[in-house]
């Protein structure tokens, strides 16, 4: 490095330091602090953006209780260093609004690095200083800044260039079908794994966009490209790769037909079936300069795929994690067998030393069989099998690129030598989303159940929600994709993701408005079963309710009106009755019909929903009408006031019903009653509901005040419930209540069930959000303090900061920390058991003496008792009560 770079970095060194400790020193001061946790279009700092108008989001913190933001001053610049907007100034905007700000400057240039800060006004017009700079890049907005064609075939291709200068700015775009692992001068370009990310093809495809500044170097510089087919039949790559020099200068590089292929080491590879790896025909230098690449060929063209490009603006598959195996066994000659210890989605990186053309097998399974052998029967028409082939050059380390498994047994054969446990490492893989929720309490039975809900859920994230990751299957199923979208937001940061998916699903629908059961499309019918079809509308309800994206509803109002319109023409007498899943994989059959007709009432309801929030008033009556008339219909149809339920009388035929209201009041106490007594009586405090009826059985029971009995099932160890799983040595949330380990459709990681999830947070941490609520401005806790749980905590970090609760019992008192974040408040409901009366502390203060709120502590607004319960009224902030009973 020369004298100058030297002093560029020792600059830049004392800037940061500069300003880091600028901001240090404000944040000491009383006061409204620089926001905090700045996001993008849902991202932090993303590279390679292509929406027009971004949207920003901030955090806000406060010194004092009971804040909020009444104004906010948010500035774009080409600077990260300004104080001042070149791009834009929002200027004072009196408003609370911190979630989802559009960018509203000039149209933003293509593939050019941004930076924005946000300062905020608080309750008494007090400013904070601007928070620190983050950035966004942008992509290629429009298809003639992609100068390159599509290439391919074959696996491996390759391009040398040369740079006259020192790079400032290196940005690459890469486009591929299939997946592709993008390497310049002999490194890996960025962690993303099995990228890009899975979409229709025939309507869009995905690119990524990676800084790749450091990567390049002023001389000889070479692309390496790895392609493999994941999902796509062909191996297509285009790629684009702008340069700026420190002088100003201006160059690129795009695929075309100057560059070079080859077969590679990859002999085969698919997702289902495992990757073959011959290190004997790796080509060692190929993706550095110089490389001798006379016995490469040229790249073929011509075929240009129909989809539009767009930028993936979600977390890449990334390797998440290293797993060591818990155990190894020797069931026969010769094989091995690896336990992980956990079910999960990857695969596992070997390292051997041999002789040439020593063939190691590794085969992947969630199954032993008594012997100890695999048992790989459920993995159906997927192989699940990585073979390497040695190229005898001391140790080798390998892990397959173009293919994942989900498993928590791996067969080792063929390998030179004994292994032993250091053979092999796990390498769990899945969408980088970030954990942004945590539950624990005083019943282990639960605590391994988050366990099992978390490890089901991330690892079926691979850039769509999968129902499964093992077998021939792994797809975005709908029905799967709603259920647990609840849990998952309050598990993880899902709002990038969930944006991609709505839009994925958005793809799929036709002119008449008619969905697909499976996006992509592969499995599965057109039209979708309505149980289905109605992640479209639900998933965009939970994205508002959630994350307050507004903006989101707007642009699938009219798609969700087509579906909700298609539905209507099916209907007859306002319900429908085609169906094919029903409540899937129930223990006791619903007629598929009424799952339908209230799916079809719960869409037009959200739709209303919807135009309420839009505004749209003359669609609100239309459809508030309708909804009135599908409602009626579903309880003349389905009730029989004979027996007093619905339908058939199973669980999920009462419980649906009783979920939105559709149930008249006079007959909701007898409804429930019967639903009560069937859990409780007939089936001995088990479910039967399968993963419809399961999504809403918790929270009917904890509205209708029967927590406990909520609390029992989700405690329940025996057949069927998730103890009975637990119990089995489920690491991941089975398919199926049934144990089963045959041939046949029993995933032991599908994540479907775990939509108790998100019961655990609403009713046992007790942290939820009213009704009217959007992206967690109005709070409700409401822990439920049933049995023998004696403390909860949990928090999640929602859109406007952390929510925290923890909660302790004993016998007469009552201990609870909350945290409620600035620009939100809440209202706490605690239950008052069987005492006589009852007084409060917070923080050692009196605010209650049983009789009156005694007003004084900041933040509280007020106390009261009301009938079995005490109500506390709080703004932002931190607080400790303590409720004692007489
Ligand atoms: C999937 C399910 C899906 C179902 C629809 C199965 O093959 O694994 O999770 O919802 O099909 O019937």
């Amino acid at each position: 490095m020369d004298v100058q770079s030297w002093l560029k970095i020792l600059m830049v060194a004392l800037l940061f330091f500069f300003f880091s400790h600028q901001t240090h020193a404000s944040e000491e001061t009383a006061g409204p602090f620089p926001p905090e946790n700045l996001r993008c279009e849902y991202l932090e700092n993303p590279t390679g953006i292509d929406v027009e108008k971004p949207r920003f989001s901030w955090m806000l913190k406060h010194s004092e209780r009971g804040q909020k933001q009444t104004a906010y001053q948010l500035i774009v610049c080409t600077d990260p260093l300004a104080e001042s907007a070149d791009v834009w100034d929002s200027k004072k905007v009196a408003s609370d609004r911190s979630l989802h700000v559009a960018f509203e400057g000039n149209p933003l240039e293509s593939d050019r690095a941004y930076y924005w800060k946000v300062r905020y006004w608080d309750d008494q017009d007090n400013p904070s200083s601007y928070s620190q700079a983050a950035s966004f890049d942008t992509g290629l907005f429009h298809p003639e800044d992609w100068e390159g064609e599509w290439i391919g075939v074959k696996n491996q291709l390759r391009k040398e260039f040369s740079i006259d200068g020192d790079v400032k700015r290196g940005r690459i775009h890469v486009c591929c079908l299939g997946y592709y692992e993008l390497r310049i001068n002999g490194q890996k370009a960025g962690n993303n794994v099995l990228d890009p990310g899975y979409t229709t093809y025939e309507k869009r495809i995905l690119y990524s966009s990676y800084n790749v500044t450091q990567l390049l170097q002023n001389g000889d510089n070479a692309l390496g490209v790895m392609i493999g087919k994941g999902w796509s039949s062909v191996r297509l790559l285009t790629l684009q790769l702008n340069i700026e020099l420190e002088g100003g200068e201006k160059l690129s590089v795009f695929s075309d037909t100057t560059w070079k292929q080859t077969d590679g080491p990859i002999v085969q590879d698919s997702i289902y079936n495992g990757e073959v790896y011959d290190a004997r025909l790796e080509t060692p230098g190929w993706d550095n300069p110089g490389f001798d690449e006379s016995a490469w060929e040229t790249v073929e063209t011509g075929i240009v795929p129909k989809g539009t490009l767009s930028a993936q603006m979600i977390p890449p598959i990334q390797v998440m994690d290293t797993i060591v195996p818990m155990k190894m066994t020797n069931p026969k000659k010769d094989v091995y067998v690896f336990d992980m210890g956990q079910n999960f989605s990857g695969w596992v990186e070997l390292r051997v030393s041999g002789p040439r053309g020593s063939k190691v097998c590794m085969r992947h399974a969630e199954l032993l069989y008594e012997t100890g052998m695999i048992n790989q029967e459920n993995l159906r028409s997927a192989r699940a099998e990585d073979v390497y082939i040695l190229k005898g050059e001391g140790e080798e380390i390998y892990a397959p690129r173009f293919t994942y498994h989900g498993f928590r047994y791996m067969e080792l054969t063929g390998f030179p030598g004994v292994p032993n446990m250091e053979t092999i490492r796990g390498k769990v893989v899945h969408t980088a989303v970030k954990q942004i929720g945590n539950f624990s309490c005083s019943k282990p039975l639960l605590n391994r159940l988050q366990h099992i809900i978390i490890w089901s859920l991330k690892t079926n994230l691979h850039s769509i929600p999968t129902d499964c990751n093992q077998r021939d299957e792994r797809m975005g199923w709908l029905g799967d994709a709603h259920l647990t979208a609840e849990q998952a937001m309050m598990n993880f940061d899902m709002g990038a993701f969930y944006t991609k998916f709505i839009r994925d699903i958005q793809d799929t629908q036709d002119k008449e408005g008619t969905l697909t059961d499976t996006v992509p499309h592969i499995w599965g019918q057109r039209p979708a079963d309505p149980a289905w079809g109605t992640a479209y509308p639900l998933l965009c309800w939970y994205m508002y309710r959630y994350y307050g994206d507004e903006p989101l509803l707007k642009a699938q109002y009219e798609g969700i009106k087509d579906y909700v319109e298609f539905l209507r023409t099916k209907a007859e007498d306002n319900l429908l009755d085609f169906s094919y899943y029903g409540d899937w994989v129930a223990i006791e059959k619903t007629p598929g019909d009424l799952v339908s007709s209230f799916y079809y009432y719960y869409d037009v309801l959200i739709l209303t929903k919807m135009a309420e929030a839009l505004g749209y008033d003359a669609e609100i009556k239309t459809y508030l009408g309708l909804a009135e008339k599908i409602k009626m219909a579903i309880h003349k149809n389905y009730y029989d006031s004979e027996t007093q339920s619905y339908a058939n009388g199973t669980q999920t035929a009462n419980l649906l019903p009783l979920y939105l209201d559709i149930v008249p009041e006079e007959q909701r106490g007898s409804v429930f009653g019967d639903l009560r007594e069937d859990i409780l009586y007939k089936n001995n405090t088990h479910l039967t509901t399968g993963i419809i009826g399961t999504k809403y059985l918790m929270e009917v029971l904890t509205k209708f005040n029967a927590s406990a009995l909520a609390y029992d099932l989700a405690t329940q160890t025996s057949y069927p419930s998730w103890g009975y799983m637990i119990a089995n040595g489920a690491t991941t949330l089975w398919e199926l209540w049934q144990h089963k380990t045959g041939p046949s459709m029993n995933s032991h990681n599908h994540p479907m069930f775990g939509s108790i999830g998100s019961w655990l947070y609403k009713s046992l941490v007790g942290i939820d959000q009213k009704e009217e609520s959007v992206g967690f401005r109005d709070i409700l806790i409401q822990p439920q303090m049933v049995r023998d749980l004696r403390y909860v905590t949990g928090a999640i970090h929602s859109p406007r900061g952390t929510i925290h609760c923890a909660w302790t019992r004993s016998a007469r008192s009552i201990s609870l920390d909350v945290t409620i974040p600035v620009n939100a408040q809440a209202e706490i409901h605690l239950p008052k058991f069987d005492w006589e009366g009852i007084t409060l502390t917070e923080n050692g203060n009196q605010i209650y003496d049983g009789q009156k709120f005694l007003t004084g502590l900041s933040g509280i607004r007020m106390v009261e008792e009301i009938r079995n319960k005490v109500i506390i009224k709080i703004g932002s902030g931190q607080y400790s009560f303590q409720v004692f009973g007489k």
